[in-house]
């Protein structure tokens, strides 16, 4: 069983979008999926006074993996911290123990236009991954607000404990050696003791991975140079609030926030998957958000927590041809170009170009036309695969395949094995959202 926490905001309609994704990539596949909605975050405060009910902490544990979507919004945003909607969301991950927060940051080179860098820098695309502490620091440590000597005080704690930083870094180790090798720790060893903690673990465990090329950076320069060249970068390893603020960089990096997904895994029981985004209340409800995150997200719950690559690649694949032709309003610049700055407008050489997949050539969608085209990508792929057609993992190029043969999916066979490889070939450390080491 599925548990999803659609949340407020824009949360149920990117998560909506996901569910389906996720459905057909099922019926492609000859999988059965079985799905349960629960209440969370600011719509659970309002049934239920709290913002994870018991109720909903039980049903996550007792699945296979969480989908969500966001929390939050104005409406919340005056309650008192400990019944906030984020609150649930703290809650949650340190519930399920899931303290490690992977965050693919990905631009493949035919979407490089969407990215507000410069061509020479973007053109190739990149592909970063943030490996975000998340049950552990500032987040998790001691709070407390009062007055002393007639000014008002606050402080938050930030604590790390070594086998915290440890369990971690062995996490991005792997990770890294199952990619390029590279892997940047990030901290501010020349402040803070918890950095120093930090450094001295992380290049304990190095000695374990003697074939990954382990580099220290400050997090002040790994943002600058995030934004400098993004090509440099491989894995990330980092705490919990340096992990927040990168990652939501690299959405800029890559052209929106709506982009990116991510999966949280811990030592055992359920992963949990959710864009990196929040709940958006700025364009909730209005049909525009993008749910690409959300489907990524989707896509690396079949990966992690299902071990079901086939139907992993066939969201990607989706979601990925999908942009090349339309997309939703956040990656989509507005007419005339100076606006806000949005993406590629400004220096990035006009519209359009590169293999027809320009923003400027992209139609706009909303969010419910982006998803069903997704879903009709992932039919289409199935329905390809059960006539016997050529390789349906091709990357991103031009939907092409024949549409309107969706009707032969049961049969798709091919996709039928679970599969620990990805595509690149290699084994994922984790199987059924747990670890192996
Ligand atoms: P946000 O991520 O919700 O929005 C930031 C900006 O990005 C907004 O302009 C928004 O319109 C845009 N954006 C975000 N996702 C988008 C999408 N899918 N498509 C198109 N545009 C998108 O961050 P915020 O405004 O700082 O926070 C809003 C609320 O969300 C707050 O209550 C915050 O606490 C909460 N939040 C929740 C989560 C979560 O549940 N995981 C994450 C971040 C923020
Ligand atoms: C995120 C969000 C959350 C975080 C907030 C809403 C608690 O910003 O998932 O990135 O900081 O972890
Ligand atoms: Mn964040």
């Amino acid at each position: 069983m599925i548990a999803v926490l659609p949340g407020d905001g824009i949360g149920p309609e990117v998560t909506r979008e996901a569910v389906r994704a996720l459905k057909a990539a099922a019926a492609t596949t000859g999988a059965t999926l079985k799905f349960e909605e629960l209440p969370f975050g600011g719509r659970a405060i309002d049934e239920t006074g709290v913002p994870l009910p018991d109720e909903t902490l039980e049903a996550c544990r007792r699945s296979h993996a969480v989908l969500m979507g966001a929390v939050g919004g104005p409406k919340w945003d005056a309650l008192p911290p400990e019944v906030r909607p984020e609150r649930g969301l703290l809650g949650i991950r340190e519930g399920l123990g899931t303290f490690a927060n992977l965050r693919p940051v990905r631009l493949p080179p035919a979407m490089s236009l969407t990215s507000p860098l410069r061509d020479d820098l973007v053109a190739g695309g990149f592909d970063v991954l943030v490996v975000r502490e998340l049950t552990g620091g500032l987040y998790y440590g001691d709070k407390r607000r009062w007055e002393e000597g007639g000014a008002e005080r606050a402080m938050d704690v930030m604590s790390y404990t070594a086998p915290q930083v440890e369990r971690l870094a062995r996490v991005a180790f792997a990770l890294a050696r199952s990619r390029s090798g590279r892997l940047t720790s990030v901290d501010k060893a020349n402040v803070l003791v918890t950095s120093r903690l930090w450094r001295d673990v992380v290049n304990a465990v190095a000695s374990d991975y003697p074939d990954v090329r382990l580099e220290h950076m400050y997090v002040d320069n790994c943002a600058h140079l995030m934004v400098r060249d993004p090509r440099r970068f491989d894995v990330i390893l980092t705490e919990n609030t340096f992990g927040d603020i990168l990652s939501d960089l690299g959405g800029g990096l890559v052209g929106s926030l709506g982009l990116l997904p991510s999966a949280s895994l811990g030592e055992g029981g359920p992963g949990i998957y959710e864009p990196v985004h929040g709940s958006a209340p700025d364009i909730a409800g209005r049909g525009v958000a993008n749910p690409a995150g959300a489907i990524l997200s989707a896509a690396m719950l079949a990966r992690f927590s299902l071990g079901r690559e086939d139907m992993a690649g066939l969201i990607e694949d989706a979601v990925w041809r999908t942009l090349a032709e339309a997309r939703p309003a956040d990656l989509v610049p507005a007419v005339g170009g100076s606006g806000d700055g949005g993406p590629s407008e400004g220096r990035k050489g006009g519209q359009g170009g590169k293999d027809g997949a320009g923003a400027g050539q992209a139609r706009p969608v909303s969010t419910q036309d982006f998803g069903s085209l997704v879903e009709q990508a992932i039919l289409d792929d199935g329905a390809e695969a059960g006539a016997g057609g050529a390789g349906a993992r091709d990357g991103i190029k031009g939907r092409s395949r024949a549409k309107g043969r969706a009707g032969s999916v049961a049969n798709a066979s091919r996709h039928r094995e679970p599969i620990t490889r990805n595509r690149h070939g290699f084994e994922w450390p984790v199987a059924e959202g747990r670890f192996q080491w």
